[in-house]
């Protein structure tokens, strides 16, 4: 069944494929980023696609402006079912070079930016006793590697968060799915500095935005808790969680 959305980061690489993976189901969409001439001409790709979108230009880390949204999309779209806040970003570099700067909007965009959206939709959706939020996290909330620490750090925050949330949706009628992918060919790559992406990153399998976004409609609508992917990476981080010491010292002789 065609459902609303409300997805942040939609201007860009995941964001942008989930939008046209969930047109082609005929869902609506509104569409949140900072960019207002990309989520404009995305609006017009989801009508074409068969969808309903609304473009909704803001930034996540006003958390005023990530409510007149949600109102907005309410009002113009019907009730929002889903909510997936995929807004983010990094600098990949080591952390003596990152400015303070640089890690404060990491860390405002990547766990700031979805607990606006939480704060946002769930008491619409508890009210209603129906939704659920998805929050796209990453690998990299499971394991933090050189280069990418604050990142990782903002990213351990957002699955900390998530499981914190999930208790208190207890019982509401409304979920929680956390989605860690590994590396996923998008524009983050070059924003963010691939050159200084950790050279194990070679080991695992580049994802391309469509599988991430099919991923996501995928554990969203199975009401999964949380989905690593690809496969490979789910069983590295098992493989962390379990011998973290040994895990590392394979990890960095590479
Ligand atoms: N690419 C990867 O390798 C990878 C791997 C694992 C997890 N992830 C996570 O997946 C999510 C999406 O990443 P992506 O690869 O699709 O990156 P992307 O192509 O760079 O897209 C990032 C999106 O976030 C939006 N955004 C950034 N700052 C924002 C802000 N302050 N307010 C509103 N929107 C903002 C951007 O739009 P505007 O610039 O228009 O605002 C854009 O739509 C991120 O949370 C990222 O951490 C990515």
């Amino acid at each position: 069944m065609p459902m609303n959305w409300f997805i942040t980061g939609a201007s860009s690489g995941i964001g942008r494929a989930l939008a046209l993976e969930l047109a082609m189901q005929g869902c609506s969409i509104a569409l949140f980023a900072r960019s207002a001439d990309k989520l404009e001409a995305l609006a017009k790709e989801v009508e074409a696609a068969g969808g309903k979108a609304l473009a909704l230009p803001g930034d996540v880390r006003d958390a005023e402006a990530v409510v007149a949204a949600v109102q907005k999309a309410e009002a113009v779209l019907g009730p929002l079912e889903r909510a997936a806040a995929v807004a983010g970003l990094a600098t990949i570099s080591p952390f003596l070079e990152q400015t303070a700067e640089q890690a404060r909007e990491m860390i405002e965009t990547n766990i700031l930016g979805a607990v606006h959206l939480a704060h946002a939709v769930l008491p619409l959706m508890v009210a209603r006793r129906r939704g659920r939020l998805c929050v796209v996290a990453s690998i990299l909330g499971r394991m933090g590697v050189a280069n990418m620490s604050v990142y990782a750090g903002s990213k351990f925050a957002l699955l900390g968060f998530a499981q914190g949330l999930r208790g208190e949706l207890r019982g509401t009628g409304v979920g929680l799915t956390v989605v860690c992918p590994a590396t996923v060919e998008t524009p983050f790559l070059d924003k963010a500095g691939r050159t200084h992406l950790p050279r194990q990153d070679r080991f695992l399998p580049r994802l391309t935005p469509e599988r991430v976004a099919r991923a996501i409609v995928k554990a969203v609508e199975n009401r999964k808790r949380m989905v690593t992917l690809p496969w490979m990476a789910r069983l590295s981080m098992r493989l962390h969680e379990l011998f973290p010491a040994t895990f590392e010292r394979v990890f960095y002789w590479f």
